[in-house]
């Protein structure tokens, strides 16, 4: 059961609370906000959600078990459970690579795992959630926000949601020490993965300093094969060359 869960009305972030506690908290401890003040994105961006309207989350975890090179595994446990709760609220959903999850082309959460590594294992990690819930109106800066009201025009109760929610992600984790449904893994995120299999237009970016939403690159027309097992998107482009791409390295062209 996901009954280690802490709500607090307003907290700087979730995820930044969690790393610096992690050595003092249990595994699966759930630190859930109302509003956050200085809620953080991927890259370094801020997370912004209007108080009381979503889900801003943490999970610490503690799979000391895990090899460090496995780490990606995380984020596809935390994008399945992501997207078993939002089938069970009747959503269909795919995982854009690396951490968000898409309900058509739009971003309805964002995922931010943080991990501490110990002996060439992950000894604990902090994956924050922030998945729009009842949000309808949304800053005219972000490119293409949707939420689980738009997308169903139904309202949610964000407090009786997080533990159902918490329990899907926690039913994946627990099947991580098993290598056979590891595997399996693999073959759901992939089977589950935004614009696989089809042509699209990306941009290839130089690894550098600059934010990627700043940075202009040389477009190319490539399709999704899968990623590969150092956890970079795996692309076929028009001439057959196949290539694959860290997360600072492509920019999916909407
Ligand atoms: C992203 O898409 O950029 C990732 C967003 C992650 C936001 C969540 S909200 C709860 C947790 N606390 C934070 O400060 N960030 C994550």
């Amino acid at each position: 059961m996901a009954e280690n869960i802490r709500w607090f009305d307003t907290i700087d972030s979730t995820n930044t609370r969690l790393v610096a506690l992690h050595s003092e908290l249990p595994d699966r401890t759930v630190y859930a906000a109302r509003f956050q003040t200085a809620g953080r994105g991927q890259q370094g961006n801020r997370w912004e959600s209007r108080a009381g309207e979503n889900l801003m989350f943490s999970i610490l975890l503690k799979p000391d078990f895990l090899p460090a090179s496995d780490q990606f595994i995380l984020s596809q446990i935390v994008a399945l459970g992501l997207l078993d709760y939002l089938q069970s609220r009747g959503l269909t959903a795919t995982i854009k690579w690396p951490n968000d999850i898409y309900a058509g082309d739009r971003k309805i959460c964002g995922t931010l795992i943080e991990t501490g590594l110990a002996d060439k294992r992950v000894s604990w990690a902090v994956a924050g959630i922030g998945l729009n819930v009842n949000q309808q109106v949304f800053d005219p800066s972000l490119p293409n926000p949707t939420s689980m009201t738009l997308e169903t025009g139904r309202n949610f109760q964000i407090e009786d949601e997080l533990p159902v929610l918490v329990q899907c992600i926690l039913d994946r984790y627990d099947k991580l020490d098993s290598p056979y449904a590891r595997n399996g893994f693999d073959a759901l995120y992939l089977e589950h993965l935004y614009r696989r299999g089809e042509w699209h237009f990306f941009e290839e970016l130089q690894p550098n300093e600059i934010p990627a939403e700043h940075r202009s690159g040389l477009r190319i027309e490539a399709r999704i094969l899968g990623i590969d097992p150092e956890a970079r998107l795996l692309l076929e482009h028009r001439d057959g060359t196949l290539r694959s791409y860290g997360f600072k390295e492509i920019k999916y062209v909407r």
